[in-house]
């Protein structure tokens, strides 16, 4: 895994020059309330008693037949957990509510045209409507348990309607993000041997209609070139009785769901009793290299670490009100919009479309309406609604108890924001570290239970284990003040259980790096791979730097990009800011900074040099920027990351490479002017 280039000090070796931040504490309003605070959940998740301490997440479901053995380790690292049990997910996010909660909403649906009502939908309608998808399914679609089926749907309600009746089935999904091109989904089609594909004609963004279903037909086209053939394509519509796409209907394979509910309305299903260790889901994420991996989560172990990690870290009642503001089509919708709520009985918001629009104060005019108290978003998100509308959060009567952030290292600045505006001082935060891979949280403070430290995510779940490796495999102990490669000693029931059709992929990036003996059918010779630099500090919390390949080695000196990054946010005037290695004659590399501003300020040449300053004051000379570019905005993903790729190929003018898949494709021409000139 070492970097071609060869290195004074290897990736695992970054020297850290973070400034501690002071802790705050959760309110004791807060701790009254809190699921968890008994301390003595540490103790009982000790590795001494793994891996049966997780039946404690595993007894908040309700099991067909418990499990024979906790953990099976005999097809190490593909492990097994909750072997001989039965359990139907759909089952535990519906059916077992119904007696308590039937009339109770189980998803408020927000539509992004603000003069479309809400949709509350209860318990009972939940149910109804998934039992007769499931009808539909398993009756024209002609579909069973093991099966794949391919769902590229926006957030429209209809699509945890769709997974939810693919669980009742033991049917397995595997839901495309919808901002994903056609192409792109036909891949994972193709992968995932899909028959059936689930999408829908149109939905808003930004105010405008999108045609949806056209990327169906590129996607049948691509998957057809790998061969692999869609029989059926079944279609929602955003508007009842309303088609909204231009694409054509192709007639035998293009059915719109509303016609079919027709035959089905009313019709119950009975929840297929599923071995634990089947899969539920695929969820395909992209690697350093090659194809999207499809990643197989369990439904037993999964279904328990997202319903235990929701309780007690998203610390989600069934009286809250809780709004995760990601997309479904992203593993945090799956675990924290539809799978964990839903099984805890809670009320889960869903917002359709762009938190800003029409203008800044969106997001908080639907916390304020809805009464939302759980708020659940990334720090990409976070900046940028920072950056439209640094004082909206006060317009706006809302009270949040608890706020997440998840996805990327937060900045302390950002973080503070968040906490003093956007939580008016009164929610707790978490700062979840977690992957798609993971199936929930591995590293985050219990929020009644710990202090928080802006910038760090926290000590780790109950039951994980982590332990950080130098390259060498030497562990890196907490307070060293350096970082390494983070690793987690044990497995967990939340971890997929192989990639997709790829076992070999599967092992060799995850589990090979560090493994002690390829032949042991132990867990202990097997630490799970993360691919994240980290510290632990004094205090046992872990900081996140990043993956490993965003690191920045100036003068065989270690820098975390974030941690530069970090550093420019202290200047008021910076929105964003994201730093790329520039090859240097005399340095190796030298970072290269790109900045936005928030709004009312202009591009000046005391700025830049205030940039350069706070990285110089807080870092150290090492760490002094080439350039610092000051740009209009910076190039993102459809998911919002910023594309460091795409700013370090224009710093080194080298080819840019494909942005046709980039939220703002534009910015990138406008940027690379300002850097190399016409
Ligand atoms: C990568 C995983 C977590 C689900 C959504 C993203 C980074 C994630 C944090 C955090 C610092 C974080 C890591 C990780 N990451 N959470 N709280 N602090 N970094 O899932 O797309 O699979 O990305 O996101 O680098 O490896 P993903």
């Amino acid at each position: 895994m070492r970097r071609k280039e060869s290195l004074e000090v290897t990736e695992a070796e970054i020297a850290v020059h973070w400034q501690e931040e002071d802790y705050l504490y959760p309110s004791s309003q807060f701790i009254a309330q809190a699921n968890m605070t008994d301390n003595g959940i540490y103790e009982r998740f000790g590795l001494e008693y793994f891996p049966e301490c997780y039946k404690e997440y595993a007894d908040l479901l309700t099991w067909y037949q418990y499990w024979t053995t906790t953990l099976d380790t005999s097809d190490a690292p593909c492990w097994k957990w909750f072997v001989g049990g039965k359990i139907n997910a759909c089952y535990n996010c519906l059916d077992r509510h119904l007696a308590k909660y039937r009339n109770k909403a189980a998803i408020i649906y927000v539509p992004e045209p603000e003069e479309e009502p809400h949709v509350a939908l209860t318990y009972q309608e939940l149910y109804v409507r998934v039992n007769e998808v499931a009808a539909i399914l398993r009756d024209f679609g002609g579909l069973k348990a093991g099966d794949r089926v391919t769902l590229h749907m926006p957030m429209v309600l209809e699509l945890p309607i769709t997974m939810l009746a693919c669980a009742r089935l033991g049917v397995i999904h595997s839901e495309v993000y919808g901002g994903f091109s056609g192409a792109a989904c036909g891949k994972r089609i193709a992968d995932s041997g899909s028959r059936v594909l689930i999408t829908i004609d149109g939905y808003y963004r930004s105010g405008k209609l999108l045609d949806h279903k056209e990327k169906a037909d590129a996607a049948l086209k691509v998957a057809q070139e790998s061969g692999q053939t869609i029989d059926k394509v079944l279609i929602w519509r955003r508007y009842p009785g309303k088609y909204v796409s231009e694409t054509p209907i192709v007639d035998g394979r293009d059915h719109f769901m509303e016609d079919l509910l027709k035959d089905y309305a009313g019709e119950k299903v009975e929840p297929v009793s599923m071995p634990a260790e089947d899969p539920l889901f695929l969820m395909y994420t992209s690697g350093t290299t090659g194809t999207p991996k499809g990643c197989q989560h369990s439904t037993g172990g999964y279904l328990a670490y997202a319903a235990g990690t929701s309780k007690y870290v998203q610390d989600i009642h069934p009286e809250d009100v809780y709004w995760c503001m990601a997309d479904i089509g992203w593993i945090t919708g799956h675990s924290y919009i539809v799978y964990g709520p839903l099984s805890l009985g809670a009320t889960s918001v869903m917002y359709e479309g762009v938190p800003t629009y029409p203008d800044a104060g969106r997001a908080w005019r639907i916390a304020e309406r809805l009464g939302v108290n759980i708020f659940h978003t990334a720090p990409t998100t976070i900046r940028m609604l920072r950056k439209v509308g640094p004082d909206e959060p006060k317009k706006y009567n809302y009270h949040f108890k608890h706020m997440t952030t998840v996805g990327e290292p937060i900045e302390p600045q950002v973080w503070k924001w968040y906490y003093q505006v956007v939580g008016k001082g009164e929610a707790v935060i978490v700062d979840t570290w977690w992957q798609t891979e993971t199936g929930g949280f591995l590293c985050s403070t219990m929020p009644a239970m710990q202090r928080m430290k802006p910038g760090s995510a926290g000590p780790a779940m109950p039951g994980i284990h982590p332990v950080i490796y130098d390259e060498e495999g030497n562990e890196i102990p907490a307070g060293a003040g350096k970082a390494g490669n983070i690793c987690i000693q044990n497995p967990w029931p939340g971890a997929f259980q192989t990639i997709w059709g790829d076992r070999e992929r599967y092992v060799s990036q995850y589990y090979e790096k560090y493994c002690k003996n390829k032949d042991s059918k132990d867990w202990r010779d097997w630490p799970y791979f993360t691919s994240d630099a980290a510290m632990q500090g004094q205090d046992g919390y872990y900081r996140i730097l990043g993956r490993v390949d965003d690191v920045i080695n100036v003068a065989g000196h270690r820098l975390g990009t974030k941690e530069l990054e970090s550093s420019c946010l202290i200047v008021t005037e910076v929105a964003e800011a994201s730093v790329v290695p520039l090859a240097d004659e005399l340095r190796g590399r030298a970072p290269d900074v790109y900045v936005s501003l928030r709004p009312g300020y202009q591009p000046s040449k005391e700025l830049e040099d205030a940039i350069v300053k706070a990285i110089e004051t807080t870092i150290g000379k090492i760490a002094r920027p080439k350039h610092v570019y000051i740009v209009p905005d910076m190039p993102k993903t459809r998911s919002g990351k910023i594309m460091r790729r795409v700013l370090a190929a224009i710093s080194n003018k080298k080819d840019i490479g494909d942005v046709t898949t980039l939220a703002n494709a534009d910015i990138v021409e406008e940027i690379r002017k300002i850097v190399q000139g016409e």
